[in-house]
């Protein structure tokens, strides 16, 4: 979160400092909030006062909002703390991080289904943003490598997308000079559509972006048909245009569910992938993957050695030190699930899924937003007939009892839609499902009696949340 530094007139005097707590108990003076004390505390004053500020923050486990992850076995927390203090990047002093760091980009390619005469390479990241601005990145070095060479202009680079792709996407055009031909959403279609795609691709497009598990409806794009009409462009024009996979939240789940679906390495175009560790990889925030098919999709120009911490690395990051905990933690989930741990966790969260689904069908409120979803989540939209409350109505009855639930609309061309969005993870139960579900119709009730009170005795209240 980018943030500013407050002037000195805006902070009220009674919010300069935390208040005396808990009495002499732990301290009597107020503590600065805006500039380091003069003094410090004891450790157990310091932590009591932090401490007791975050409760005021959502429970985690009741957060359906985000596909990060909230729970995490003892042991793999065990390994967390004792790796809490190793610098992923001292290669050198912990090589054995190292080592575990090429198994997992190993058992990953494999998942991807990377074919055996490939040279998949691949590095942990901090989150599938980081990843996507070293994929864009390595694409748009190889296009303006191939541009160079073939003695045409390589100022006009362009990335096609759908308007179903993450922030991070526009964050990537942006910081790295990218024309970004987005294709709107329409009404009823909240994907790529492959014809839409292939009227904008030209010869400066570095790369076509297909999401697995699209952050607003949990659907895929049509991956398989984008691959098809990529093979067909190379075909026709010469043109070799990279289609990368954000994976960020379906890439650990669909090789588990739907091992049969086209999206991975098996589709000769699709050039890299990101996942994110962290959502449905199952770990604590602070893990993502980047795999790139071949060593030779892949510009060597953009991996930095350096020797100063004792033996050479090669790296390829936008930052240099970085914690391990994740990336062991990852490792533990590998050996301690499996495959066969992976597809029972993924099974049963689509089945809370379905039975989520099924039962909100059945109160007549609502409607699914998006078919074939392809991760655990539920988009929904109320029904048309109802328009004397709103999902964002129900979305604040429902941060009364502790979940929080997202509220948003869609973007362009279905910006009309107004959703809301219940991820299901790991620890989210059928026996929480049913409380939930008992905690909406409340809600929804409670709304319907009071949008039926006359109008000047209510406030209704109109904002947007986006996830
Ligand atoms: C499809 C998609 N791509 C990328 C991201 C960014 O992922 P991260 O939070 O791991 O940086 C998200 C996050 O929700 C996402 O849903």
């Amino acid at each position: 979160m980018l943030t500013g530094k407050l002037k000195n007139e805006q902070i009220k005097d009674s919010e300069k400092g935390h208040a005396s707590t808990y009495s002499g108990r732990y301290f009597r003076e107020s503590v600065p909030k805006y500039e380091i004390p003069e003094n410090g505390m004891p450790s157990n004053a310091a932590y009591q006062l932090i401490h007791d500020e975050l409760s005021i923050d959502a429970n985690p486990a009741l957060n359906l909002s985000s596909f990060v992850t909230t729970w995490m076995e003892p042991e793999a927390e065990k390994l967390i703390m004792e790796n809490l203090n190793v610098n992923f990047i001292d290669s050198d002093m912990y090589p054995q991080s190292q080592i575990i760091h090429e198994r997992c980009v190993n058992m990953i390619a494999r998942l991807f289904n990377s074919p055996e005469n490939c040279d998949t390479i691949g590095t942990a990241t901090l989150g599938s943003s980081e990843a996507v601005m070293l994929a864009g990145l390595a694409h748009k070095w190889k296009w303006r490598a191939r541009q160079i060479a073939a003695g045409k202009s390589h100022d006009r680079p362009n990335l096609v997308c759908g308007a179903d792709v993450q922030v991070c996407w526009d964050k990537f055009a942006r910081y790295f000079d990218v024309d970004m031909r987005i294709i709107p959403m329409e009404k009823d279609c909240y994907v790529l559509k492959t014809e839409k795609a292939a009227e904008v691709i030209d010869e400066n497009t570095i790369l076509v972006v297909g999401v697995l598990g699209t952050t607003f409806t949990g659907q895929s794009d049509p991956l398989k048909e984008l691959n098809d009409l990529l093979i067909s462009i190379k075909e026709e024009n010469g043109w070799d245009i990279p289609l990368h996979i954000d994976g960020a939240s379906g890439a650990f789940v669909v090789p588990f569910v739907e091992p049969e679906l086209l999206w991975d390495f098996r589709l000769s175009q699709v050039k890299s992938i990101n996942a994110s560790g962290h959502k449905y990889g199952l770990v604590y925030p602070g893990i993502g993957w980047l795999l790139f098919r071949d060593r030779s999709d892949f510009p060597n120009e953009l991996v930095f050695d350096v020797n100063y911490l004792g033996g050479t690395m090669p790296t390829f990051t936008l930052n240099f030190s970085r914690g391990s905990a994740p990336i062991i933690a990852q490792y533990y989930n590998f050996l301690r699930l499996g495959r066969k741990g992976y597809t029972e966790i993924m099974s049963n969260l689509h089945a809370n899924t379905g039975y989520l689904t099924d039962q909100l069908m059945k109160t007549d409120n609502f409607e699914l937003v998006g078919r074939k979803i392809c991760i655990p989540a539920v988009t929904l939209s109320l029904k048309e007939s109802i328009t004397n409350y709103t999902v964002y109505d129900i979305s604040d009855r429902l941060r009364e009892r502790g979940w929080i639930v997202s509220a948003y609309t869609l973007p362009p061309n279905a910006q009309d839609v107004s959703v809301l969005r219940i991820v299901v993870r790991e620890h989210f139960s059928r026996d929480m499902v049913d409380i939930l579900l008992k905690d909406i119709q409340k809600a929804v009730s409670k709304l319907e009696i009071q949008q039926a009170t006359p109008r000047t005795h209510r406030v209704i209240k109109r904002h947007h949340r986006h996830c």
